[in-house]
């Protein structure tokens, strides 16, 4: 069983269920928590993998969580465009078949959300494998400040991400695989490259007569950002002559960087529903009728036009602050005008 169809699986009966039922964002709820559930549905797991699923229960409960954290932010990222990122049975798996620049992207996302997950569960105490990180020690190059307290251990999360991600079968190493391993890397680097340095002061009053610092996951929505850009900007590459390498197709074009996304097969439009590349189509999709970029209506529907709606939402209105310490709203009716894909 190779990763596309563990994540297939992770997805369709780990988080599917939860979204459908609408608890995507209940945290406790034990379908999220559970952690044997991974393990359980790919039992024919191997090496690593198998290890991590019998051994380190609570790791696995941490990367379902990055899993989760991954598809969050690539819906984000994705909300304006023809493929949302929606986890849509009759989509994501197909996604995640292909080898498009949309599956280069959710590998990406997946293997740095788990990173991230991993990473906090350190620092947040919910290991038992690792804490903070209180290795990194002495005077800042520039003298200012000292290394000091405990911050957070991306070794780990990286080593972990790494260890189930991109376990799987010596024997498959075809150009597919050498791509998911290649955008693994990139979506975990998109993490360990961009710690960040927070400090607090020390001193009478906060004076900073002595400073302390220490390093910090980044902002995961930037790890988001970042790695859209990518996907912006993603390499389309082909086997090499001798099988076991891939090469960029374009006789000029520079190969990738480690932290560049690749893929091998073009995307379709998305534009009409196609159950055999996981295509919803954009009928219905709400668009932006003044914007000419992908979001605007010319593009994401196709070119087929649109509707102008108007929809009645309550909103939360009249606001007010009452001491102490509530904030009190009244609903209002507001009508909107919206335009949808026909
Ligand atoms: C994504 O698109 C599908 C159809 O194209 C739509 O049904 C769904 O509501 C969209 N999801 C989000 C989060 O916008
Ligand atoms: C629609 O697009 C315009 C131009 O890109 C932008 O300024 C505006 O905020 C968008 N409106 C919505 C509702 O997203
Ligand atoms: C909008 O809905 C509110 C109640 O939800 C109702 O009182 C109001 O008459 C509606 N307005 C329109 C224009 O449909």
């Amino acid at each position: 069983m190779d990763l596309k169809m563990i994540l297939v699986v992770v997805f369709f009966f780990l988080i599917c269920p939860v979204n459908i039922i609408g608890l995507w964002w209940a945290v406790g709820s034990p379908l999220v928590l559970d952690p044997t559930r991974i393990c359980r549905k790919t039992r024919r797991l191997r090496g690593k993998q198998a290890e991590i699923c019998q051994n380190e229960p609570e790791v696995v409960r941490e990367v379902a969580k990055g899993a989760q954290i991954g598809t969050v932010e690539c819906q984000f990222q994705f909300r304006h465009r023809r493929w949302n990122c929606s986890t849509s049975r009759r989509s994501f798996g197909k996604v995640l078949m292909q080898d498009i620049r949309e599956t280069a992207f959710l590998n990406a996302i997946t293997a740095a959300g788990v990173t991230f997950a991993v990473t906090q569960a350190c620092s947040a105490g919910h290991l038992l494998q690792c804490t903070c990180d209180r290795s990194i020690k002495g005077i800042s190059t520039d003298g200012d400040w000292e290394w000091g307290g405990c911050g957070d251990n991306i070794d780990f999360g990286y080593k972990k991400s790494r260890e189930f991600m991109d376990a799987r079968d010596k024997k498959g190493s075809d150009v597919k695989t050498l791509i998911l391993l290649h955008n693994n890397e990139a979506g975990r680097i998109a993490v360990k490259n961009y710690m960040r340095t927070e400090c607090k002061c020390h001193g009478l009053s906060g004076s900073c007569t002595l400073k302390t610092c220490w390093r910090k996951l980044p902002i995961f929505r930037d790890v988001g950002d970042r790695l859209k850009e990518k996907f912006d900007g993603a390499a389309k590459v082909m086997a090499g002559n001798d099988g076991l390498s891939i090469i960029p197709v374009g006789a000029t074009i520079k190969p990738p960087a480690k932290d560049d996304l690749i893929y091998s097969e073009d995307s379709p439009d998305f534009c009409e529903p196609n159950k055999k590349v996981g295509s919803l189509g954009t009928h219905g999709r709400e668009c932006n009728h003044t914007s000419q970029g992908v979001g605007g209506c010319e593009l994401l529907c196709c070119s087929r036009g649109y509707e102008k709606l108007q929809q009645n939402i309550t909103e939360n209105c009249r606001c007010r602050f009452i001491w102490c310490c509530e904030v009190v709203c009244d609903t209002c009716a507001v009508l909107k005008t919206i335009f949808r894909c026909l």
